[in-house]
């Protein structure tokens, strides 16, 4: 069962940042090398460290990972979550700042928020830039995230980035170079964070926990979930083969508003029938799949496909 998180008291003061890796932590041999650089060098301490105006706020730092976070695991999610669970059940804790790769943040901030009971902030970070780098943005990124914790009823999955906020369920990575990389498609941003201040447009977000969360495998035991993008030309043979190699749920990333090429529509209807789980979302960056077609797969709905991947692992968990 996920335990219950311990409500802010008077008394919970205390903010944790948690480094996972990712180019907030990397380290290039020049500052002007913004992508030959390695990625995840850094602890937290070293974060926390280069950002003056956290110095003295007791802000306490650990290092979970120092991944790339392109090797992202399952293995690492389940350590997080465990730990922020612990976390934030700590009567003195504050909110949890996750310090991140931005390759696959949406990923782990979906799970996160799929499975983690937040009624305290949790805020994840990043950086487009290494902290070597003569502009890095991972500071003032990491200050920002920081502050969203002295907003009094701040609550659930969120993320910190480049000014805004988002809720860590509608996170998309939009480009691969730019500072500005995230959007959160048609959801739109929750708010903004200007000069310290945080202006809100939405609702914090509501933390919906799967039901699979209640007696979570350990992840050698995760159902595999595998991704097949549909385009010109596309070849039914690849899901013959990731059916044959243990899938047990599929998600096509469909070309549009999620129609998929007829021979992957094929090979999916063989697996359906080899009992494997199909689900069709969208390749496109923003928006997701609208409406059903009867004739079609299932729908993902508004999900990206690597959000679908994980609510579909989450499914086949709970049975
Ligand atoms: C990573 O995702 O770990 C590297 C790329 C980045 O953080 O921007």
């Amino acid at each position: 069962m996920p335990s219950p998180t311990s409500p802010s008291g008077p008394a919970a003061t205390h903010v944790v940042v948690v480094a996972t890796g990712g180019t907030i932590a990397g380290v290039a041999a020049r500052a002007d090398d913004h992508v030959g650089y390695q990625a995840g060098q850094l602890g937290a301490d070293a974060l926390v460290a280069a950002v003056p105006a956290l110095a003295g706020r007791g802000i306490e730092a650990e290092t979970l990972a120092q991944l790339d976070s392109c090797d992202m695991d399952h293995r690492t999610w389940l350590a997080l979550r465990e730990r922020l669970q612990a976390l934030l059940a700590r009567p003195d804790v504050r909110g949890v700042v996750v310090t991140h790769g931005t390759d696959t943040l949406e990923e782990t901030a979906y799970f996160v928020h799929r499975t983690l009971r937040a009624d305290k902030p949790v805020v994840f970070t990043a950086a487009m830039r290494p902290a070597t780098a003569l502009s890095a943005d991972g500071p003032q990124n990491l200050l920002d995230a920081v502050t969203l914790m002295q907003v009094p009823d701040a609550r659930g999955v969120l993320v910190a980035f480049g000014g805004r906020v988002y809720a860590g369920a509608d996170l998309r990575k939009v480009h691969g170079y730019r500072v500005d990389a995230f959007d959160a498609g048609d959801a739109g941003a929750l708010g903004v964070l200007a000069d310290g201040r945080l202006q809100r447009f939405r609702p914090w977000p509501e933390t919906p926990l799967h039901r699979a969360c209640e007696s979570m495998p350990p992840a050698d035991a995760w159902p595999i979930v595998d991704i097949v993008m549909s385009h010109a030309g596309a070849r039914g043979e690849l899901i013959d083969a990731l059916v044959r190699a243990g899938a047990r749920g599929l998600v096509i990333a469909g070309t549009g508003n999620g129609s998929v090429h007829r021979a992957l529509v094929e090979a999916a209807r063989r697996a359906e029938a080899a009992g494997v789980v199909v689900r069709r979302a969208s390749r496109c960056q923003l928006g997701g799949v609208v409406g059903a077609r009867p004739d079609s797969l299932p729908s993902a709905g508004m999900l990206t496909a690597p959000q679908a991947r994980i609510e579909l692992m989450l499914d086949l968990m709970a049975g």
